[in-house]
């Protein structure tokens, strides 16, 4: 990314295109919207978390959702004998928070480490643990990179991968288009350009042709999603190409010499993502509690997130030499965990069963659990190295690892 002093983060994207000769990819254009030190939706000074921001994520929504988190996690370190949790991308520290409340209230010491790229989400974190417990503050560290010498512990990403920038491909579908000939270019990558000139114009999609290598690519990705669904891909059809999950995947998997890492997330399989009836793709804006899908509008202050591809993730862990241990809905998860004992237990101290703030947490399960809501789009993933035969107690039942293609796609 340039250095140069622009007063918004709408002109430095336009500067960075011109710079690039008038085109830049979505995932660049993505990264800046989120990341652009000081200016990006994630590195600005607001934050975008709970009611007063833009939305909630799963620790807001009921104090028992990190209890069943935690019940996992100590399980595998029990295990493994280590006391270490990683978190990557801690947003609002609300989780850990959780986290470590279920880990005092048992007598588990945990050493809980977090990597956060956004500078004024990890100040937001800091203050909130540190409003904790002190005891608690003093096993808390922040890291900038990967520990070196191998990890032992567990990992956690939750709703990061969401937050990664993907590349944009569209297919064209050589009959809907007759004066091309049929074996002519298929795969456009979708990008940036400035729609009147780099100072003043507005910022407009514009695709270029795929390289060779990224075509071959795509074509596999088609052909092993139509073995499950058959129908041709509909011309236009947007292909998100999660690059940076992928590379992450990889990098934390080698760190991680014995445990867990548990991902958590919006998303599917690749052969329930890469559908005809979601040619849009799944990208989305939130502003307000509100989503949207105008992706150029207002860089820096709206969210810009993709739901997860879990068969591309399982593949890249796989090639690292980790297991698949599981793949559940967050429901599943959730009961596994014991989120009827742990709700039914905080009940018990609740003088009023029906006062606002008991009803309250009925309606965070009931948002939790649903299918309509999270309970069925929310999936939990456990990859690990080193566990043997330990029976993961999230994923006990409703297992659906044999959904994710991992033959196929
Ligand atoms: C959608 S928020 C989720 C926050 C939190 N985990 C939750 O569930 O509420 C994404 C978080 O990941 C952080 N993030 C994004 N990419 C990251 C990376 N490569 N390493 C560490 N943190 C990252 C963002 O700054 C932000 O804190």
């Amino acid at each position: 990314m340039s250095m140069i002093s622009a007063d918004s983060l709408p002109d430095l994207i336009r500067h960075e295109i011109h710079k690039r000769s008038g085109w830049m990819g979505f995932d660049q254009y993505m990264d800046m919207a989120l990341y652009a030190p000081g200016l990006g939706y994630y590195s600005g000074p607001r934050s975008p978390f709970g009611a007063e921001g833009d939305f909630v994520t799963a620790a807001a929504i009921s104090p028992s959702y990190g209890a069943c988190v935690a019940r996992q996690i100590v399980q595998v370190l029990d295990a493994i004998g280590s006391d270490d949790v990683l978190e990557f991308g801690a947003g609002d520290g609300r989780l850990a928070a959780q986290i470590l409340d279920y880990a005092r209230s048992i007598n588990r010491p945990m050493h809980y480490q977090i990597i956060e790229l956004s500078a004024g989400l990890r100040l937001l974190q800091q203050e909130r643990l540190k409003a904790g417990s002190a005891e608690d503050f003093g096993q808390l560290r922040w890291l900038e990179r990967l520990p070196e010498g191998g990890f032992r512990g567990v990992m956690l990403a939750h709703e990061l991968l969401d937050a990664m920038p993907v590349r944009l491909f569209v297919y064209r579908h050589p009959d809907r288009h007759t004066h091309r000939h049929p074996d002519q270019q298929q795969w456009y990558e979708r990008g940036l350009s400035n729609s009147a000139g780099h100072d003043g114009g507005g910022l407009c999609f514009a695709d270029r042709p795929a390289d060779a290598h990224w075509s071959a690519k795509l074509e596999a990705l088609k052909r092993a999603c139509q073995q499950t669904w058959p129908e041709d891909w509909p011309d236009g059809m947007l292909i998100e190409w999660h690059e940076q999950a992928q590379a992450w995947t990889r990098s934390v998997c080698d760190a991680l010499e014995q445990g867990l890492l548990l991902v958590v997330d919006y998303g599917f399989p690749a052969h329930e993502y890469y559908l005809p009836r979601r040619q849009q793709g799944t990208l989305m804006t939130h502003q307000a509690h509100r989503a949207g899908t105008d992706l150029l509008a207002n860089p820096g202050t709206q969210d810009l997130s993709v739901h997860v591809d879990f068969t591309a993730v399982a593949r890249v862990a796989l090639e690292q030499g980790m297991q698949l241990s599981g793949y559940c809905t967050q429901a599943r998860f959730l009961f596994n965990t014991g989120i009827l004992d742990i709700a039914t237990a905080s009940a018990a101290q609740e003088p009023h069963r029906t006062s606002p703030a008991a009803l309250s947490r009925l309606a965070g399960l009931q948002k939790l659990l649903s299918e309509a809501e999270m309970g069925e789009l929310f999936k939990f993933m456990a990859l690990s190295r080193g566990l043997d035969s330990l029976d993961l107690i999230g994923f006990q039942q409703g297992d659906r690892s044999g959904r994710l293609g991992l033959d196929a796609c």
